[in-house]
């Protein structure tokens, strides 16, 4: 595997879940795969779950790892072609990515979207030029569209809990005070898709996510509807993708938080979120505390994904 950055650099996702579950039966069995070989993990912005699941992955592999977090003690980057570089950035990230590959063997990159630009983010400007430049197999640590390792973390653990061959996953927005990226959710809809789940996905008017990741997919406004026997509810606040509402908050309506009446209205589902969560606001604390809640797991086996994702980089290298 040269890059993971969606669904399809997976490949087949049974194929995949099932060497999931067998890495996590014995984490060290391929602890000389990554004897002599470099991870570096660049972080453009914050991280607990990501660093340390992957840094954990990683060592399972016996992989040496270096941790960049680039607005920490790096020179400050200029991502531009083109421009007289007479500001505070003193580094250009077109020589940082190739002196950055110079030691190491593969690469993950975390850099979210920005809301300057819808154009840049969708295009994936900074992971592109990764993917380009660095001359190594780079992976997504979550960027402006997508978070591949968290939705493949979260797809072995449907497949964990799932007492049905297709259960019902609703994704459902909730509210939060600040903007947040559109990838966790755009992510999870491609997986969930490609998973072939009876999947449905419920927000307020005015937070369609893009058709490239949704299409097909059932959007039920009445979020009531939408829990009718979900057998999982994945909550996760994004701001508008569409138009000139971009990156905006249009709702922060508590009315959809997620709360014991209405996991009541559901199949006794598990109540999933990719993690860090704001109580009260997306989820209560009675529903995150309840025996039905599965962050946790749903958070361990971020170190499970990353072990496939880096496993199948280093056979190929
Ligand atoms: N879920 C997730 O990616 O968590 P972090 O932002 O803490 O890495």
């Amino acid at each position: 595997m040269k890059k993971f950055t969606c669904v399809d650099d997976i490949g087949n996702l049974e194929a995949a879940v099932k060497e999931a579950l067998e890495v996590k039966k014995d984490r060290f069995a391929y602890k000389r795969l990554g004897e002599n070989r470099t991870l570096l993990m660049i972080f453009f912005n914050s991280s607990l779950r990501t660093r340390l699941s992957t840094q954990k992955a990683a060592m399972n592999l016996g992989m040496n790892v270096i941790v960049l977090d680039v607005n920490q003690g790096a020179w400050k980057l200029e991502t531009e072609r083109g421009v007289v570089m007479d500001g505070d950035k003193p580094e250009h990230l077109l020589e940082a990515i190739p002196v950055m590959g110079c030691y190491c063997d593969v690469i993950g990159v975390r850099s979210f979207a920005r809301f300057e630009s819808k154009q840049d983010d969708y295009s994936e400007k900074i992971l592109e030029q990764f993917i380009r430049y660095s001359g190594r197999p780079v992976f997504s640590m979550e960027a402006a569209t997508r978070h591949p390792l968290q939705s493949f973390a979260d797809l072995i653990t449907i497949e964990e809990y799932k007492t049905k061959k297709r259960p019902k996953v609703v994704l459902t927005w909730a509210p939060h005070p600040k903007a947040l990226p559109q990838a966790v959710p755009n992510s999870f809809a491609e997986w969930m898709r490609a998973a072939g789940y009876d999947f449905v996905i419920t927000h307020p008017y005015g937070y369609e996510l893009s058709e490239e990741f949704t299409a097909g997919v059932p959007v039920v406004y009445d979020q009531d509807e939408a829990l009718a026997g979900a057998d999982f509810v994945y909550a996760k606040n994004w701001s508008a993708f569409a138009g000139p509402n971009y990156g905006k908050v249009l709702s922060t309506d508590r009315s959809w938080t997620i709360t014991t009446e209405k996991m009541a209205l559901t199949d006794n589902a598990y109540f999933m979120h990719c993690l860090p969560v704001r109580r009260n606001m997306i989820v209560s604390d009675e529903v995150i505390e309840s025996d039905r809640s599965i962050v946790i797991p749903e958070a361990a086996n971020r170190e499970i994904s990353a072990m496939v994702v880096l496993k199948r980089m280093l056979e190929t290298l």
